[in-house]
């Protein structure tokens, strides 16, 4: 059956030992609470960390927990060390990420410690997930603490379907490079299949980062890595929404919500409920309510705000402070207000359950959410569901990725103490009707798109993705075909290897572009060129000049442009058919003008072609541009038997006929006596020769992606170790008859 795995740092569950025994209690956070909805009603596994270091358990103790954690809740625990705790949760995740990621730069610490603790526990995390993995599985990665899992789960299971989703925000470039460790972040993440994010925005940051650092362009969210096709793209978190519209009206809570009105004398409530975290912003929302009353002395006595911070990461000195931080201003305002009749703000400090929370939620005349940077925040839509078809106002903070569902909401912004005293003025004196009315509009989106929507959408994208990635695809050349590879070419009279160049035996992304090819490729070329019953002809796109600088010097037979020189192992170079080139002098102006316009574009001249070359362009830019330049050229092809070429980050023109495919036919359609033949490319310029090959041809695409070819190898490196193996069956047979 396939299952689905679900790993993240924290598990929906946290053990809890009291008076020696064990006990679970369910875990705070979006993620554990969001998540942990989901994963109640669905047939899934999730692997975490229980909240408790390995240091003070006994292996019964572990093993108690392991046996009571699969049963009851269907999940696997990590066990992580005292020092994994420090570097990795506290450290790296807590002190570099969290603060970085939410943009309190000043806060973040780089500590080449606690990246190697991260890394190490990433690694459990992997090895727990191997541990319990079957093919067909499901891999879902969540959040910042596993941003390496992704691609150390890739390099174990190449061809699963792993998912990652980020719950915080990701920065904009400016933030994210100043992290020493960014490039390898974003090969973490790069080794999911699909990599989601709450907002747009989130997602285009991180395609930039992507860009920039890796060099890998999107379109529309799509971007290939190593030939696999990777998908981005935005998945705002829902919640259970009917845990929370009846959650609210149910007996328990209505009783919790007397209770609170009881307390505050039937005045107004406002609410404000969070993890003590310095992005929540509890400070600044404190400061606006006292310069609310300050400003409206009216509402004094008549207004109460309930402040919940619910402890978090309390080993961290910066929550630390922040809790001091709070503390003294709920005792300075309420010193200052405070009658005996009245306490301006109640402040409660400790995790509440279900039923409280949702007490406090239905008897909140207001809700205070204003979090200066929050990637989602679930507690805004809670609050709403709660009041599903009552009253109640949402003051929400501009800055949570939920503002851009919310947008009933009183939105505000966090750093402007006016609008937001102005903003709960707003709110408490709303009239009924349009209360309603906003709360109705965004429950209809809310009740929709719930957090189970969520995910079957996650998942049912991640499932596209990797149909997409199959089709057209290639078998693996994995060890089985390659040794029957190895025989036939092994036991052939006369054999022959056409090879595309760059991509196939260079590595794509050679820079600069004429670095001279491996010493290796050189001596397994020449091995094999020098026998004399093996034929090796490379085919590429580039000039003479450049391809003979390169190869020159091998036994080998070249073919240059894409098939319009070709030079045999002795002999100089010719082309196919005589071509003119006049037409050059009427398309190279309109390359011209382009070029002129558009930063880091430039023009390359060949004998018998002209190449646009936009590599160094802004991708959005130079999608715009190909498909104008394309535009401009058409009358002018037409009129010249010209065609044009979509490569690798350029745009050719040149004599149409002219191609590899066509050049590859005279070795490959020959009459002869070949009794094995492998052809081998990467790109759009080899699938013609991989799809007029003769049948018993061996077409092997380098790389992902569809394609016309049998087989497929993963990199130029692979195909190189294949072509040694077939060199090293020619020992001592150099040269033999
Ligand atoms: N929550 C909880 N216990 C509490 C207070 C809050 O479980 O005492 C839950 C709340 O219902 C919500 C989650 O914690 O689902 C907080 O998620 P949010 O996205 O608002 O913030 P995060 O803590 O993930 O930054
Ligand atoms: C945020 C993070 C979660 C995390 C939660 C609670 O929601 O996105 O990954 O689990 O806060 O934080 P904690 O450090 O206690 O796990």
């Amino acid at each position: 059956m396939k299952r689905l795995l679900i790993v993240s740092n924290r598990l929906p569950v946290s053990v809890e030992r009291r008076k020696g025994e064990i006990h679970f209690k369910g875990s705070v956070g979006g993620v554990a609470t969001g998540l942990g909805s989901y994963h109640e009603t669905h047939e899934s596994l999730w692997i975490g960390w229980a909240d408790v270091t390995s240091g003070r358990l006994d292996a019964t103790e572990r093993e108690q927990i392991r046996t009571a954690l699969r049963d009851e809740h269907s999940c696997v625990p990590v066990f992580l060390t005292a020092d994994d705790v420090r570097g990795f949760y506290h450290g790296f995740s807590n002190k570099t990420l969290w603060p970085l990621f939410h943009q309190f730069t000043q806060y973040a610490e780089f500590d080449s410690a606690t990246w190697t603790a991260y890394e190490r526990a990433n690694r459990k995390f992997c090895d727990a997930v191997l541990e319990v993995a079957r093919p067909g599985d499901t891999i879902w990665v969540q959040d910042y603490q596993l941003m390496l899992l992704p691609a150390m789960l890739r390099e174990k299971l190449p061809d699963a379907s792993i998912g990652f989703f980020l719950h915080i925000p990701f920065p904009v470039f400016e933030i994210f490079r100043m992290l020493p460790w960014r490039t390898e972040i974003v090969e973490g993440l790069l080794g999911a299949d699909l990599v989601g994010f709450h907002t747009y925005d989130y997602a285009r940051y991180f395609l930039g980062a992507a860009r920039r650092l890796t060099g890998t362009d999107d379109h529309y969210g799509r971007i290939t890595v190593d030939g696999r096709l990777v998908l981005v793209d935005a998945f705002p978190m829902g919640i259970d929404f009917p845990r929370y519209a009846e959650g609210a009206r149910e007996k328990a809570a209505l009783r919790e919500a007397e209770q609170v009105r009881k307390r505050t004398l039937d005045r107004k409530v406002i609410l404000s409920v969070d993890r003590l975290d310095y992005s929540k912003g509890i400070p600044d929302r404190l400061r606006a309510f006292a310069a609310f009353l300050e400003r409206y002395p009216e509402w004094r006595h008549n207004v109460s705000l309930v402040a919940v911070a619910v402890p978090s990461r309390e080993r961290v000195e910066r929550y630390r402070e922040l809790k001091r931080e709070v503390d003294e201003l709920v005792g300075s305002i309420n010193g200052e207000y405070s009658t005996i009749d009245w306490t301006p703000v109640s402040y409660l400090y400790r995790s509440l359950p279900f039923p409280t929370l949702m007490g406090l939620y239905a008897a909140a005349d207001v809700a205070l959410v204003t979090p200066l940077r929050d990637g989602m925040n679930l507690i805004a839509k809670e609050y709403v569901a709660a009041h599903e078809g009552r009253e109640g106002v949402l003051v929400l903070s501009e800055m949570a990725g939920a503002a851009r569902e919310l947008g009933e909401a009183v939105q505000v912004n966090p750093f402007d103490l006016d609008s937001m005293v102005e903003a709960i003025h707003t709110a408490l004196t709303m009239p009924a009707a349009e209360q309603l009315e906003r709360n109705a509009a965004m429950n209809r989106r809310l009740s929709r798109y719930t957090v189970q929507r969520w995910a079957e959408d996650f998942l049912g994208k991640l499932e596209e993705v990797k149909g997409a990635q199959t089709e057209h695809s290639a078998t693996r050349l994995d060890d089985r075909a390659q040794a029957r590879l190895v025989e036939e070419f092994a036991a052939a009279d006369r054999r022959l290897l056409a090879l595309d160049y760059d991509g196939t035996l260079m590595p794509a992304d050679t820079r600069p572009a004429d670095s001279p090819p491996d010493p290796r490729l050189l001596e397994v070329l020449a091995r094999l060129g020098e026998d004399e019953r093996t034929e090796v002809v490379v085919l590429s796109g580039r000039d003479r000049e450049a391809i003979e600088r390169s190869l020159g010097g091998l036994p080998v037979d070249l073919v240059a442009e894409h098939g319009v020189w070709i030079r045999g192992r002795r002999g100089d170079w010719v082309t196919i058919e005589p071509m003119g080139a006049e037409w050059k002098e009427r398309v190279r102006p309109v390359l011209e003008i382009f070029a002129d316009r558009t930063p880091g574009a430039l023009i390359e001249e060949k004998d018998y072609s002209l190449v646009w070359h936009f590599r160094k362009v802004h991708p959005r830019l130079a999608e715009t541009r190909v498909a104008e330049l394309k535009e401009a050229l058409v009358s002018v092809v037409a009129d010249n038997g010209l065609a044009v070429l979509d490569g690798h980050h350029v745009l050719e023109v040149k004599v149409s006929g002219v191609n590899k495919a066509r050049a590859s036919h005279r070795w490959l359609c020959r009459d002869d006596e070949t009794s094995f033949t492998l052809v081998a490319g990467d790109d759009s310029t080899d699938e013609d020769t991989f799809e007029t090959s003769p049948e018993g041809v061996w077409t092997v695409k380098v790389g992902a992606g569809p394609t016309h070819a049998a087989w497929s190898v993963r990199s130029p490196a692979e195909l190189l170790d294949i072509l040694g193996v077939l060199a090293d069956t020619l020992e001592g047979h150099a040269g033999a008859p």
